[in-house]
């Protein structure tokens, strides 16, 4: 029986677990798992909201770490996660996406030589200032098995000087619960609560420090999006840093731009994939507009999901006000349905395929081992 350690730590962690814990649970023969929450992401609203709408089991052991300085967090976590893994002692430890928690989690279990799955692996915006670019490249230099979601990614690694045979093409589990969601999110009502039609408004999410810690820098996005709600509304789901940071910096509530409390996974869904436009700095959304065809506006410098912009409907706008806007104008002026060609392995299995991986590694190391042993008594005997 192999022992599986899953590990989400915050909102963008759940729904890449939700179906690899599924697929686990559909082997229970083989395999067992138990759910670690480091606790990154504690409000009902960014944790608690997603394990019911993701059908996700409760978590098993909940760190409870909660927000802090980068330092601080990643500490935190590391100290209440050896214990657990001491006490455990899995044969792998899966890590997901690229914060906090996804570092700290495999640094701990690679120290005491327990091996780590990195789902997502091989992504790069090459840009160090952002954290979750710090977080990428260490977590792929010492995770054992690199699950990527694309070709570029497989290159990125290769590039670093990583082992061919570390990497496992698998695609985008993320995509795997955006198609299980799509019955289920049409059963939300958040349209007719928000009284909006169909194609008739714009999503906005904007949490990134580059986007919202610096008070120029979110006014001037504020600007732009002022003058793109004057033509078209925008509802703007606002996670806590960024509500914080607009009453700090005194900012007002452009017309036509609703600011709403974070919202559920199910609800959110339903929301944008109903949006004529989605104006984001989030990694995933880029990749699930790119899945269901819908006009994404990145507002960054760089995206690590290239792919989104050569085959998808992303483009990268940077932070510029008069480039947003005039980003915006061009998708709006446009009526036609966006084109897209969904990436290869994006197809709902991916989780399927993970599971997969680990059971060929473990069936590989343990085959490797029997060798090495084998070769000992040779050895010995000799
Ligand atoms: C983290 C991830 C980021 C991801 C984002 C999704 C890192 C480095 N960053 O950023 O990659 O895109 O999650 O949301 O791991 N807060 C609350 N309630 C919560 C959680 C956070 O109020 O449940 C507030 C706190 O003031 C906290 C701040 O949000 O200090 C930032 O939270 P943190 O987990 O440090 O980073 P995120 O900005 O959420």
């Amino acid at each position: 029986m192999i022992k599986i350690l899953n590990v989400v730590g915050a909102r963008p962690n759940f729904m890449k677990m939700a179906p690899i814990i599924a697929d686990i649970k559909r082997r229970a023969g083989r395999m067992s798992q138990s759910l670690i929450h480091t606790g990154q992401h504690y409000d009902e609203t960014m944790s608690l909201a997603f394990f019911r709408d993701l059908d996700l089991p409760l978590p098993d052991v909940d760190l409870g770490v909660g927000s802090g300085t980068h330092a601080e967090q990643t500490a935190r976590v590391m100290l209440a996660f050896e214990p657990v893994l001491l006490e455990q002692r899995p044969d792998w430890v899966v890590v997901v996406g690229d914060v906090n928690s996804t570092l700290a989690c495999a640094l701990v279990a690679s120290k005491l030589g327990i091996r780590v799955a990195h789902v997502e692996a091989g992504l790069r915006s090459f840009d160090r200032t952002m954290p979750e670019e710090i977080n990428r490249v260490l977590t792929d230099q010492i995770a054992d098995l690199l699950l990527t979601p694309s070709r570029d990614a497989d290159a990125n690694l290769l590039c670093e000087g990583i082992r061919p045979e570390r990497i496992v093409r698998v695609g985008n589990v993320m995509i795997d619960t955006l198609f299980r969601s799509l019955e289920a999110a049409k059963k939300s009502d958040i349209l007719e609560v928000l009284n909006l039609q169909p194609r008739q408004f714009a999503v906005l999410t904007l949490h990134r420090p580059a986007n919202v810690d610096a008070a120029a820098t979110l006014r001037g996005i504020f600007s732009a999006l002022g003058e793109i709600a004057s033509r078209l509304p925008i509802v703007f789901p606002a996670h806590p840093r960024t509500q914080l940071r607009l009453r700090e910096f005194g900012i007002e509530q452009p017309r036509g731009l609703m600011i709403l409390e974070p919202m559920g996974y199910l609800d959110f869904l339903h929301l944008w994939s109903n949006a004529r436009l989605v104006m984001t700095d989030s990694g995933g959304l880029q990749e699930e507009t790119t899945a269901l065809a819908v006009q994404c506006l990145t507002l960054r410098d760089n995206t690590e999901r290239p792919i989104t912009v050569e085959q998808g409907t992303n483009k990268v706008t940077g932070r510029d006000p008069a480039r947003i806007i005039e980003a915006a104008t061009e998708v709006l002026r446009d009526s036609r349905p966006a084109q897209t060609r969904v990436p290869e392995l994006w197809d709902g299995r991916a989780a399927e395929r993970i599971v997969e991986a680990l059971l060929n590694a473990d069936l590989e190391e343990r085959a490797g081992e029997r060798e090495s042993g084998r070769a000992g008594e040779l050895t010995e005997s000799s």
